[in-house]
């Protein structure tokens, strides 16, 4: 059923038609649109356009329809141009004409906008818990890798020894800059632009900030031709998703690199890896390679919208259209990555006789012997090249930092004395390091203590504005 049409003698060109039509990327806007037409209808009829009998006609039908729409009784058909044209047909196939009265006051434009922010919003808070999820499974694993030694890297090279549950715990706070940023947005979100109408506004004396409040939105739009052309709150999202999707690509990567012979530290549990159909003995980490990959498609979406945005003229131009489809798949997509990533970091085991046996490889103690002079009040620079002079003369002698005997030492500078047997150790070098956020034992129990905090507080405020979101959808 077209919305439009009256002063046309033809109807649209097939052609014309299947580029118009977005219902079948756009149905899953329907029961945000039946909920935000229900807030028109509140508003029409306290404005006095409704009689009393026609708008209670019409909020049965849109009930009926939330019903039906929720079991697929009701669905789109061929005709149907967009979720909002079938809907309308929906009402008056229940009620006749006077289901188009709903008409009055709004226009596709500030619905899509409004559907579209109300869809956001609840799967972008979706997302926030599968992320929690997630943060929960890296503070257990950290936790449970809380004392062993490994050794830690820059570029890609031996560097200092670490306990590993400090790697692993790393990955917990870029997911909390995550939910702090959908925090941020869903702030900035938080503006209704359903009564800007077409762009301009309704001249029929609706009240924008009466819907913005039944539909739990802050406030309504300062400018109604901003409020129905707007898609930061996309762009934002996309922008999240993608930064989300870069964080998990990061953890495909380690454990990608982990799990290789050569490595041989991640056993990754059966149920999360996958076989290959030739090589009978395979057992491939697919799914930190799909986190990895699909990471890709979520940056393409964002400098896709990003585009279709860019020197946007006035208010609502079609184009907007292609706001959905980018942001319907970055969501979906994340959403089916998300639980895997949870699942196969619950289910990794590490070889700890592995990283520890490979934590001092790679002369990764030198930095204490540079400390070690430090705390004897050697300037930096001359104790650094010291510790590099001990290097050099390992690799000469082919042996271990800690294989050079008392006189080696001596002999690269005369104040390392044997005390340094002390912190040439992985576990002193390890323990030395107490400061806040580093990688000994008590640091990392206390950041791991602050991050476990972090994430039932975080839990708690967004089960709260989960609830008032379905609470509000199903008034
Ligand atoms: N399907 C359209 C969209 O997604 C709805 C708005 C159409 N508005 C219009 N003026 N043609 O943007």
């Amino acid at each position: 059923m077209a919305l439009w049409g009256g002063r046309f003698s033809d109807a649209p060109a097939d052609a014309v038609f299947a580029l118009s039509r977005s219902v079948d990327f756009d149905w899953r806007l329907a029961p945000y649109d039946l909920r935000s037409s229900l807030a028109h209808l509140r508003v029409l009829k306290s404005s006095g356009l409704l009689k009393e009998d026609v708008a209670s006609q019409i909020e049965s039908a849109i009930r009926e329809l939330i019903d039906e729409v929720a079991i697929g009784k009701f669905v789109a058909i061929e005709d149907d141009e967009d979720v909002h044209s079938a809907l309308e047909r929906g009402l008056t196939e229940k009620i006749g004409d006077v289901g188009g009265a709903l008409r009055a006051g709004r226009s596709r434009n500030d619905q899509v906008a409004t559907d579209l922010k109300l869809f956001a919003i609840d799967h972008m808070m979706e997302i926030s818990q599968m992320i929690l999820e997630l943060q929960k499974s890296l503070a257990a694993k950290a936790a449970e890798y809380g004392d062993a030694p490994a050794p830690g890297f820059t570029h890609m090279q031996h560097a200092q020894p670490i306990l590993f549950g400090h790697e692993l715990a790393k990955h917990i706070h870029a997911f909390a800059r995550d939910l702090d940023r959908i925090q941020d947005w869903l702030k900035r979100t938080s503006v209704s632009p359903l009564g800007s109408g077409a762009f301009a506004g309704s001249g029929l004396g609706l009240k924008p900030e009466v819907t913005a409040k039944d539909l739990g939105f802050a406030s309504s739009s300062a400018n109604s031709i901003d409020g129905v052309s707007d898609r930061d709150f996309v762009a934002e999202a996309l922008f999240i998703i993608s930064m989300v999707g870069v964080h998990l690509s990061r953890i495909g990567e380690e454990w990608c690199i982990w799990a290789t012979s050569e490595f041989g530290w991640a056993k990754v549990a059966d149920a999360y890896s996958t076989g290959s159909s030739i090589m009978p003995q395979k057992k491939n980490p697919d799914m930190a390679e799909l986190a990895r990959g699909k990471s890709g498609r979520l940056i393409g979406n964002l400098t896709g919208v990003l585009a279709m945005l860019k020197g946007l003229p006035f208010a609502y131009n079609r184009d907007l259209q292609e706001d959905k489809e980018p942001l319907f798949d970055s969501i979906d997509t994340l959403i089916l990555v998300l639980p895997a990533v949870t699942g196969m970091v619950a289910t990794t085991t590490f070889d700890r006789a592995k990283m520890l046996a490979a934590a001092p490889q790679g002369f990764s103690l030198a930095t204490e012997i540079a400390d070690f002079l430090v705390r004897a009040n050697v300037p930096f620079a001359s104790a650094h090249e010291a510790a590099g002079k001990c290097v050099a003369l390992c690799e000469a002698k082919k042996v271990e930092l800690h294989e050079l005997s008392d006189q080696d030492f001596v002999g690269v500078h005369p104040q390392l004395t044997p005390e340094i047997r002390k912190v040439l150790t992985v576990e002193g070098a390890i323990a030395s390091r107490t400061t806040v956020g580093a990688t000994g034992g008590t640091a990392l129990a206390a950041q791991l203590a602050s991050a476990n905090s972090d994430i039932k507080a975080a839990e708690k405020k967004l089960s709260d504005q989960m609830s008032s979101f379905s609470a509000m959808m199903g008034e």
